[in-house]
């Protein structure tokens, strides 16, 4: 059974399956879940995902149902093993943002239902899913330059990497030595990059990094869960995105953040609501993308 817990075992033909089916899911309402019940299963805070998971299972006819981990026997100690087991007999699909990428792991070696990621330390491929579809709208089937500045070791920059390197696309992360991403996704990207084309660029200058590029993608410089703040508001301050920064890329470039983002620190005002500015646009896509993942892993004719 396919789950979606990162996009390190999905090939190109799979992801573009999904992008498809999001656009023909785009504004649908359809009967895919008709009597089942997902489960949104959150251990850390949310507002898009969780809203546009629930608005979308509901889109399709199913019964979505809120599990705040703090309240579950998860908060006490009960084995995922376990979970996985007892959710196996209710549920049909399990969503879930967790503090660990190995939770997801093992609840999904147990699991008879697809298991799809809502975020962990690691991944956000949900998220990943919404951007390549956002850039294929404002951009087309081109291949693109899609630069990330800011945090490196960091869920939503190695989910971009996995996609950007499925598409073929040039990818570039400007970030500080410390925070450079998890080897093992640049060591997967490398290889999706030679099957596929294009290339992924590590480099410490952010003027590097978004030079001629069609993509400037930015994150909170500390994510949920780190406790390390002082640190990197000073080590990050120079891969700010502002009026600046942004001269070196393309006249046409598109600016990008997952949300939510904090104004002053990863990016300016100015830069976040310019006509550049597609982040709202990218969180609309999250609906649209997360449909598509649910209808692919629904059906039985996943490639
Ligand atoms: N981008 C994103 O996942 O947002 P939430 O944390 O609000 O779900
Ligand atoms: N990197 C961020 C993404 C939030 C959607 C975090 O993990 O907090």
């Amino acid at each position: 059974m396919k789950h979606m817990l990162s996009l390190m075992d999905w090939s190109q033909e799979e992801l573009l399956e999904v992008l498809k089916l999001s656009e023909e899911m785009r504004d649908k309402h359809t009967h895919d879940l008709k009597g089942k019940t997902a489960t949104m299963l959150f251990e850390k805070p949310s507002t898009r995902t969780r809203v546009s998971f629930e608005v979308g299972i509901a889109h399709m006819s199913g019964h979505p149902m809120y599990m705040d981990a703090t309240t579950s026997q998860m908060s006490r100690g009960e084995s995922t093993k376990d979970m996985a087991l007892v959710m196996n007999r209710y549920v049909d699909m399990f969503v879930a943002r967790v503090n660990s990428h190995k939770f997801l792991v093992e609840f999904a070696k147990w699991s008879k239902m697809p298991v799809i990621n809502a975020l962990s330390d690691l991944f956000h491929p949900c998220q990943a899913l919404a951007d390549v579809l956002t850039m294929k709208r404002k951009k087309g089937d081109d291949k693109l330059v899609v630069s990330f500045v800011g945090d490196g070791d960091n869920n939503v920059t190695h989910s971009l990497m996995l996609a950007s390197s499925l598409l073929g696309y040039e990818m570039r992360v400007g970030c500080p030595d410390k925070f450079r991403p998890n080897a093992s996704v640049i060591a997967k990207c490398k290889q999706n990059h030679q099957k596929y084309g294009g290339e992924l660029t590590i480099t410490t200058d952010p003027i590097e990094a978004v030079r001629e590029t069609d993509v400037v993608y930015a994150d909170v410089w500390v994510s949920m869960g780190r406790d390390d703040t002082d640190e990197r508001l000073k080590i990050f301050e120079k891969y700010q995105i502002n009026s600046d920064l942004v001269k070196n890329a393309k006249q046409d470039y598109v600016f990008m953040h997952c949300l939510p983002a904090h104004i002053g620190q990863e990016v300016t005002e100015d830069i976040i609501y310019s006509k550049q500015s597609v982040v709202f646009d990218q969180a609309e896509n999250r609906l649209h993308a997360q449909k598509g993942l649910m209808k692919f892993l629904l059906s039985e004719k996943q490639i």
